[in-house]
């Protein structure tokens, strides 16, 4: 229970069980403008409440809102006050349309380079989530609006993911999959939105060690805990639990009438019993509140446990009128705090010149600089010919419920073309490859790939060797709801980026996508970038880094690799499942601690990218304030940016650890010519480790940290005796 502020504890005494329930239950918005919706209660001046997605921009249908580039664009940037910047800028868009609570930040761990989610979230480290979870939090807030850091959690893939089970143990929830939500709520988050699957067996949005124990226990969460979209399963067990509020949205089975008759076609996983988190035993099928469980169309009939049935269970006694009281004061006393229970004046700010600005600094800053034979950046009166299926548009972001509209993006070409003082030939060589859309997923089921159309592939590579230097822009594409088949490029992509390679003297790629992809042609070509989904910026953005008006500073926040390198993508059972379970056989080795641990190479690792400047690693030392200070100097005629990566190395211990672990950061600019000191805050998870029996242990004796350019490009080491602060 909570301790509300005496406002809101009158509130919630002179409210009626009806008005409770209506409180916890969501309902349509009668605007229509909202994800999600509360009615208020006039009688007792309680305002209506409006949710609205999302992690990249306000969703607020047919209504344009600042389209930011895909979170793992800002995961590149290693730069929580961009994170912090962009949370504020999206308060604001919400202000601006009404809007109370946004549902983001979206911060689960990359586990599976498949991940069809994976570009709406931030990295495959803690340390890194954790930080731009925090940061994203706090600016959202900072302008009124509640923050809802989602999906809690272990919600790392969209096959079967309104009934999979995630196996995984409590080291590896504790070292690995916890700890960015814990920094979003220890940074004071009002909402926390629970994942579709289940843990160890148990409905995250009922599971009581997850929602009790650690959330509102451990950590203190004194918030609401709001169920992703029909993503609550019951009564009793979720109330009981800790969940506060259950959250329907658009009935999206009325999209596809009769499929409600469908229910016998759902899975129905066999019980067991393997234990994973000591006191979770999996023994419960999964209950499918499904009309087509196979494409996930929810039954909006069969999720209404809020409702009528939790005041049923109230009256029954099933469910303490305490509980009910401590949910309702959850969700008034974030109403409170925000000041929509007194009226309080909120200023929002639409699609203005800074957001406009702050999402193309994004872009710039997430771009990662693979390859560089010196190439990059094009002189501004080079003859350029811009190849890629998509050039004519902007890649906004991929599909499902952060989609955003945007009122002027900025398409490849138009921003090369504006930028370029030389001739700049667009030839596309192959015919677009349509976005995907969740809807389109939900209606029609898995897309085929791409027509095999090559036809133009030839005018491509014409157009390349005429210009002085080609560069081809590439994509993927992913949506919520589908995980990716494969890392390659779809359709024929991969042959145009070759036969431009063949004819032109010097190649750039830009592979604009959600997550890794495979890249076969890369050691035939001068440079490569990795751009992502960069939003409504996308041609300003590309622009800017390929004629060196910005340093494309970005750094991976995921491995790249073949598909069959991953830790966890080896067989079925880990990657996507089997009988309804994922096992998470590989542990606390996930992306680089499992590349590190199995001592694979990977094709470019975590933290990997360059920069057009000269960045030398001069010394680091730890401060007396228990940061690393590192100098940098720059040896280049022109500006460029670092991203300084700290990385602890544990001393011999009995358990096995990862070899190395990100402990700190810091994104610093660094004048052409100067030297500039870097100040690295080292994160305690790094020397922490979860021993199941003894909770949080440090192993002791010293341990080293490797400080450079990626988590393998070390440049310098440092002895380190972590002090109280960091144990
Ligand atoms: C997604 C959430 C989203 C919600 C509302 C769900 O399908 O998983 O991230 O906030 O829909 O659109």
């Amino acid at each position: 229970m909570t301790d509300p502020r005496a406002g809101v504890a009158d509130l919630v005494e002179a409210l009626t069980r009806p008005e409770k329930l209506s409180l916890v239950s969501g309902a349509s918005d009668p605007a229509g403008t909202a994800t999600g919706y509360l009615p208020g209660v006039d009688r007792l001046d309680v305002p209506a409440v409006r949710l609205v997605d999302g992690p990249v921009g306000v969703r607020v249908p047919g209504k344009p809102a600042t389209a930011f580039p895909a979170s793992i664009a800002l995961a590149a940037s290693f730069d929580p006050t961009l994170a912090r910047r962009q949370g504020r800028a999206l308060a604001r868009e919400a202000l601006a349309r009404d809007q109370d609570v946004l549902l983001a930040p979206a911060l689960n761990l990359i586990r599976v380079p498949h991940g069809g989610r994976n570009f709406e979230y931030y990295a495959e480290d803690p340390v890194l989530t954790g930080a731009l979870a925090a940061a994203a939090v706090e600016g959202i807030q900072s302008d009124g609006v509640v923050a809802t850091p989602k999906h809690y959690v272990a919600n790392a893939q969209e096959t079967d993911r309104a009934t999979v089970s995630a196996a995984v143990d409590e080291r590896a929830l504790r070292e690995c999959y916890l700890p960015g939500f814990r920094a979003a709520v220890s940074a004071g988050a009002g909402a926390v939105m629970t994942a579709y699957n289940r843990v160890n067996g148990t409905y995250a949005s009922e599971h009581p060690w997850l929602l009790g124990d650690v959330l509102k226990g451990e950590w203190g969460f004194s918030g609401f805990v709001v169920s992703d979209w029909y993503g609550t399963e019951s009564t009793v067990a979720a109330a009981t639990a800790g969940l506060d509020l259950e959250m329907p949205g658009v009935p999206v089975a009325e999209l596809a009438p009769g499929d409600a008759d469908t229910e016998d076609e759902q899975p129905n996983p066999a019980p067991d019993t393997e234990e994973t988190v000591e006191g979770q035993t999996e023994t419960e099928p999964a209950r499918v509140g499904y009309a087509d469980p196979a494409r996930g169309i929810p039954d909006p009939a069969r999720h209404d446990y809020f409702g009528e049935a939790l005041g049923d269970a109230v009256a029954d006694g099933s469910v303490p009128p305490s509980r009910l009281d401590d949910m309702v004061a959850r969700i008034l006393g974030q109403l409170d705090r925000f000041g929509l229970l007194d009226g309080r004046e909120r200023d929002g700010a639409l699609d203005t010149p800074a957001h406009r600005e702050l999402s193309a600094t994004i872009a710039t800053r997430g771009t990662v600089l693979l390859e560089n034979d010196g190439t990059l950046p094009i002189p501004a009166d080079a003859d350029v010919a811009l190849v890629g299926p998509n050039v004519g548009e902007a890649t906004l972001g991929g599909g499902g419920s952060s989609e955003t509209t945007p009122a002027e993006p900025v398409p490849t070409a138009v921003g090369v073309e504006r930028r370029a003082e030389g001739a700049v030939t667009v030839e596309p060589g192959l015919a677009p490859i349509p976005d995907l859309s969740m809807l389109d997923l939900l209606l029609s089921g898995p897309p085929a790939r791409p027509s095999a159309d090559g036809t133009s592939i030839d005018a491509a590579a014409r157009a390349a060797a005429d210009a002085d230097v080609a560069v081809v822009v590439v994509r993927d594409r992913a949506t919520e709801g589908l995980d990716r088949p494969d890392l390659r490029l779809p359709g024929r992509q991969d042959d145009l980026v070759a036969a431009v390679a063949d004819a032109a003297d010097r190649t750039v790629v830009a592979v604009q996508s959600g997550g890794p992809v495979e890249l076969p042609w890369r050691d035939d070509v001068a440079a490569v970038l990795a751009t992502w989904y960069p939003g409504q910026s996308d041609g300003r953005a590309l622009a800017r880094v390929l004629f060196g008006d910005a340093d494309p500073s970005g750094r991976l926040p995921v491995t790249f690799a073949p598909e069959a390198a991953y830790p966890a993508t080896g067989e079925p059972r880990t990657f996507p499942g089997v009988d309804g379970r994922v096992h998470h056989d590989e542990g606390v080795f996930v992306g680089y601690r499992g590349f590190d641990r199995f001592d694979v190479a990977p094709t470019y690792p975590f933290g990997h990218g360059g920069s057009y400047a000269a960045i030398e690693y001069c010394d680091a030392e730890p401060a007396a304030d228990g940061r690393l200070r590192v100098r940098l100097a720059n040896a280049a005629d022109r500006d460029g940016r670092a991203v300084v990566q700290a990385y602890a190395r544990p001393p011999e211990t009995a358990v096995e650890r990862p070899v190395r672990e990100l402990a700190g950061f810091d994104a610093v600019g660094v004048p052409a010519g100067e030297t500039v000191t870097a100040d690295v805050d080292l994160d305690p998870l790094a020397v922490r480790r979860y021993d199941a029996d003894a909770g949080w242990t440090v192993d002791p004796g010293t341990y080293v940290l490797e400080v450079g350019r990626s988590s393998r490009d070390c440049r310098l080491t440092v002895d380190w005796e972590p002090d109280a602060a960091h144990q």
